[in-house]
């Protein structure tokens, strides 16, 4: 009798502790998703980004759009283009996440004479668009640059 006792009370533990276990490993979190990498490893490091660059700017400067003002006309035919595709790939490096300062100036400061408008950032992006699709560059990746730019609006155009 009293080992009968003894054997049930040691079933109901047994029970109680594989029950325990069940539902710890039920309420158990599913592993933290590994964080994303930065956007400027995504794209593929600084020479991806200098490429980009490079052909982007080539593009921009055979905009008539862009040439039609002629504030930026005067400007791209003043400053050298290496040295602006050297600005603008250190400014895309930093704000992406990567090892590059940028230490030119402020985008208000740097566009304030060029009298940009609507129609001429529209045109801008388009170019960016077609230079990051021929770079097959993953829209997501695409999306979030054309957001990092599109901070810079507000600085860069001025005119109405
Ligand atoms: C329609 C749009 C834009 C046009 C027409 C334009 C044109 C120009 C021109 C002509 C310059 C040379 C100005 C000078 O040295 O006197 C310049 C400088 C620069 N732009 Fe733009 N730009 C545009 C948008 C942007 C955007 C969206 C970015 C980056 C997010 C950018 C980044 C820069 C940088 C980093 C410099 C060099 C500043 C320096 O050397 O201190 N630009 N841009």
């Amino acid at each position: 009798m009293r080992t009968t006792r003894i054997a049930t009370i040691a079933l109901a533990l047994i029970v109680m502790v594989a029950l325990s276990i069940g539902l710890a490993a039920q309420t158990k979190q599913a592993p933290a998703k590994p964080a994303a990498k930065p956007l400027y490893d995504r794209l593929g490091g600084v020479y991806a980004i200098a490429s980009v660059v490079d052909e982007f700017i080539e593009a921009l400067l055979v905009n008539n759009t862009l040439n039609a003002n002629p504030a930026i006309k005067e400007a791209r035919d003043r400053v050298p283009k290496a040295g602006l595709k050297f600005q603008v790939t250190a400014l895309v490096c930093e704000v992406t996440g990567g090892p590059c300062k940028y230490t030119g100036r402020s985008m208000k400061e740097a566009h304030a004479k060029l009298n940009i408008n609507e129609a001429q950032w529209d045109a801008m992006v388009a170019d960016f668009r077609k230079v990051l699709d021929r770079f097959k560059v993953p829209q997501a990746e695409q999306q979030e640059l054309i957001t990092i730019v599109g901070t810079t609006k507000k600085d860069i155009v001025i005119a109405k």
